[in-house]
């Protein structure tokens, strides 16, 4: 399927994500939005797919934010519905994702820009990575998560810091936060993010899936997390996968996941 704001590959069980409005940024309006909802769910039905990248098209950003021209003349109300809407595809969509998302972050990862890299599993962030939540600067705050999962990441007083200055921080200072798993030079982004990801594919696609279920319910309001992770450890057991990785370790060999 191709998408009018998206360019969507996929290689060696790896689906690949390029938000593809350079020539903005690759700021978010709804359509784009839209289409990477879909794009998502279209590799987690996709059974080639075991692993989602997520990336901006350009040298200069992920993506600066939501796209402004869009928001500027929205009422109370349509603001609110558009938060809605958007958070159910940061939720469920991108963090619920049952597959992993990395998100590769390249210079601007702005407001809406960054809010989907905290939704992605897990964050790579080149030297000339910017990141931010600059939404006060335009008498707004951010509305796609950023307040929540921002601050469940990094704390209450970094993310009140990063959201009242409506600072950039670099890479070393989001390594530092625990923002960003990984630093790499630009030039290096994508090498490294499959060499990253083949790591993540030697092991048990099933597992990960109940791994990520388990882990999100963390955060989650009125959720026993340490319920749902023996209801998921349980769900491991008599799989083709479980079995394969015990059978691997007991026969001192390397299991086979495929
Ligand atoms: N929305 C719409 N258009 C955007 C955009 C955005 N978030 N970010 C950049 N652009 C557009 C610019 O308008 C410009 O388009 P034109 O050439 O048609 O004028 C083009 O992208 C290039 O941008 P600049 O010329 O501004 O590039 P720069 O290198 O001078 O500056 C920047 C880069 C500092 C990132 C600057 O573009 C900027 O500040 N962008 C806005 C960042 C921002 O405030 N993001 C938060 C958005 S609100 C939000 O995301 C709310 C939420 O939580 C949901």
């Amino acid at each position: 399927m191709s998408f009018a704001n998206l360019l969507s590959t996929t290689n060696n069980r790896i689906n690949t994500i390029s938000i593809n409005r350079p020539e903005k940024l690759n700021a978010l309006n709804i359509d784009t939005l839209n289409e990477l909802d879909q794009a998502i769910k279209l590799a987690v039905s996709d059974s080639d797919v075991r692993l989602i990248i997520i990336r901006g098209v350009g040298e200069k950003a992920f993506v600066a934010g939501a796209d402004i021209k869009e928001l500027a003349h929205l009422s109370m109300e349509k603001g609110f519905e558009l938060s809605e809407s958007i958070h159910k595809i940061f939720s469920e969509t991108i963090e619920g994702c049952p597959k992993p998302i990395i998100a590769a972050i390249n210079g601007y990862a702005l407001g809406g820009g960054l809010e989907v890299a905290l939704a992605c599993h897990i964050r790579v962030a080149t030297t000339n990575a910017k990141m931010g939540l600059p939404e006060v600067s335009l008498g707004l705050i951010p509305g796609y998560g950023g307040t929540q999962r921002l601050t469940r990441l990094i704390g209450k007083g970094r993310a009140l810091d990063m959201i009242m200055t409506g600072r950039m921080i670099g890479a070393d200072e989001a390594l530092n936060f625990g923002l960003a798993n990984y630093k790499i030079d630009q030039e290096n982004l994508n090498s490294f993010t499959v060499e990253l990801a083949n790591k993540i594919l030697m092991n048990s696609s099933n597992a990960i899936k109940h791994a990520i279920k388990s882990v999100n319910a963390y955060d989650q309001p009125g959720c026993d997390g340490f319920k749902v992770e023996m209801n998921e450890f349980s769900k491991c057991f008599q799989t083709k996968d479980f079995v394969e990785g015990t059978s691997a370790f007991l026969e001192k060999r390397k299991p086979n996941f495929n």
